[in-house]
This record gives structure tokens, C-alpha cells and sequence, in this order.
């Protein structure tokens, strides 16, 4: 532990979103989670989290979606210093400041980054020094996709998502985002890919050969022919403009797209930083996305961001 008089008193942690390069659906489990076996890339798209001691808990958020957060005891942030608070036996109160650039419900698990970054400011503003693994324990249990927000760069996630591999891989990739003015919710796309598959059997699920040479090798083109997503046809049915979106990516000369996660962003994949800018041209003008964003990718993990909090 550090001395009180040396305790940070305030600490801003900067956390990835991610795409998944694919997301093979296995059967529903018992808890009713899906098997999964997906590869995650961390993309560079941020929020930002920034703790300090306070006389009660409190969550604000800024930046262009915050209106579709909730600051209640719902807010996953907030629900992650808590959980660190009773695990470490601090009695915590925090203020939570969140800037949120990651879309809202857009399946780039915004949430999941939030969960993260509070994880490891708490544990840096209470000088807890929980094990990585410790933390990652804790995210795991707020939800599934936050052990990766954690980690960062490229992985394999298979269980619920939550258990890590970490993948082999070379080079830089630039990524353009078409985001959805509505979001879709998570379970409810889950649901629409069971009631999609009817009652025939479906297999244990597995990571292609080909996603896996495509990283090694840094083959942009190779990784654009294997992106793909189990999840896509719910989140199409769920939203049908999206076909529209994803073909509209083809049309303009995207390596590869595919809806991220459960939706209902779109990813696609450029060859190159002027592909990326090229292709965020065209989608605008052509008025078939509304917004869209840039991101080279992989990038870190949940981090904390030297000097005074900028959120
Ligand atoms: O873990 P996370 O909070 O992201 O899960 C949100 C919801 O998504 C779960 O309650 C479940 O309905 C669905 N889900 C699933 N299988 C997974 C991950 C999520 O069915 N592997």
C-alpha cells in the first residue's frame, strides 16, 4: 500500500472499444449465456474514465452520447468501483466522470470499456494492487466482454467471451464504423439468432484457420475475405437498414464489413489510412450512414493516463 499523503486524488483511465473479427454462436448454456469462440481486436476508439474520492458515489458523463447512459446504480461503471470497493474493504465513495466517444448499445461494448477503465482507476486511486488477473476476475462478472477491455489488442475469447487467448498477429489495421442512431440490445439480438435458428441443432463453436493466418501474416485482404459474424443476420432482421449499410461498405471498396458484436454498428475494413478516409467520403455523401468514424486498431488495453484528469 501506499502512504495516504502519496494516494493519487484523482485518476483517468483511457479503455478501447473492440470489434469482433468473427463471433462464432454456439448452443444457449444453462445460465442462458451462448458458447462462444470469437477474435477481438481492439480498435482505437476511447472512453474515458476519471475517479476521485467524493462524499457519496456519483456518475456524470459528457461527450456526444451522453444522454443514453444511465448514471443510476445501473451505470456498469458505477457498479464496477463498487464491486472493487467491497472486495478490496474500502468504503469507497468515488465521483465517476465518464467521457463517452464509444457508441451507446452500437456493440462495440462502450459499457464493457467503461467497467474496465473504473476497475483499474479504483484499484490506482486506492492503491489496492490487485493482480491483473484479480481485476480481471472482478470485470468478468459484470460482464462479458470486459477481461478484454482489459487486455486489449487481439484475442481469442471463447466461454461466455470472457476467457482469453492471446492471438499471434502483425501490422496495423484501419477501421471505419458506420453507427446506428438507434441501438440494439444485446439479449434481444441473442434471442432474434435462437428464434433464427428454430430448434435444429447447432454445433460447438470454433475459430476458423483462415482468421488465424490472416493475423499472423498482417494480410488485410486475407482478414477482409474471414471476417464474420453469427450474429449478423439477427442484428439484420432487428434493424434491416443494415443490409443497405453493409453492402454500401462492398460497393465502396471496404476489404471486408460486417455488423461489430451484436449491432448495430457496421466495421469495415480499408487497406489503408487514405482507404478509411476515402470510404468515410463516400458513405456520408451517399446519405446511407449517418455517422461515421475512423480507428487504426489493435490498440492497448484499459490504461491510466498520466498528469491532471482531462474528463
Ligand atoms: O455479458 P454481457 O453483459 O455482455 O451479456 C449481456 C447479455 O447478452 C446476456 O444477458 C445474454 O442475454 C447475452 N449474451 C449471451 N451469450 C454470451 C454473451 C452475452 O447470450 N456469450
Amino acid at each position: 500500500m501506499t502512504s495516504a499523503a502519496t494516494l493519487p486524488r484523482a485518476v483517468t483511465v483511457r479503455a478501447p472499444a473492440k470489434v469482433n473479427l468473427e463471433l462464432h454462436v454456439g448452443p444457449r448454456r444453462g445460465d442462458g449465456f451462448h458458447a462462444l469462440s470469437t477474435v477481438y481486436m481492439a480498435v482505437g476508439l476511447y472512453d474515458e474514465v476519471a475517479v476521485a474520492t467524493a462524499d457519496d458515489w456519483q456518475v456524470t458523463v459528457s461527450g456526444p452520447y451522453a444522454d443514453r447512459v444511465p448514471t443510476d446504480d445501473t451505470n456498469l461503471a458505477l457498479m464496477a468501483a463498487k464491486t472493487l470497493a467491497a472486495e478490496v474493504g474500502v468504503a469507497g465513495p468515488v465521483s465517476l466522470r465518464i467521457h463517452k466517444d464509444i457508441p451507446v448499445a452500437g456493440g462495440l461494448a462502450g459499457g464493457s470499456a467503461d467497467a474496465a477503465a473504473a476497475l483499474v482507476a479504483c484499484d490506482h486511486l486506492w492503491a489496492a494492487g490487485l493482480a491483473r488477473e484479480e481485476l480481471v476476475e472482478l470485470g468478468a462478472a459484470l460482464g462479458s466482454d470486459v477481461p478484454f477491455a482489459m487486455s486489449g489488442g487481439i484475442a481469442m475469447g471463447s466461454g461466455r467471451g470472457e476467457q482469453l487467448a492471446p492471438v499471434l498477429a502483425r501490422g496495423t489495421f484501419y477501421w471505419v464504423f458506420a453507427v446506428s442512431s438507434t441501438g440494439l440490445s444485446t439479449p434481444a439480438v441473442y434471442a432474434e439468432c435462437d428464434r433464427l435458428r428454430g430448434k435444429a441443432p447447432v454445433p460447438a463453436p470454433q475459430t476458423s484457420a483462415g482468421m488465424m493466418t490472416s493475423l499472423r501474416s498482417g494480410d488485410a485482404e486475407a482478414l477482409g475475405r474471414a471476417l464474420s459474424n453469427d450474429l449478423q443476420s439477427a442484428a439484420v432482421s432487428l434493424q434491416p437498414a443494415l443490409r443497405e449499410v453493409l453492402d454500401a461498405g462492398q460497393e465502396f471498396g471496404a476489404l471486408g464489413s460486417i455488423v461489430s458484436g451484436s449491432g448495430p454498428t457496421v466495421a469495415f475494413l480499408t487497406a489503408s489510412a487514405e482507404s478509411a478516409l476515402d470510404l468515410c467520403v463516400s458513405l456520408a455523401a451517399s446519405g446511407v450512414a449517418g455517422e461515421v468514424k475512423r480507428a487504426k486498431a489493435p490498440v492497448h488495453g484499459a490504461h491510466v493516463l498520466p498528469g491532471p484528469s482531462r474528463v
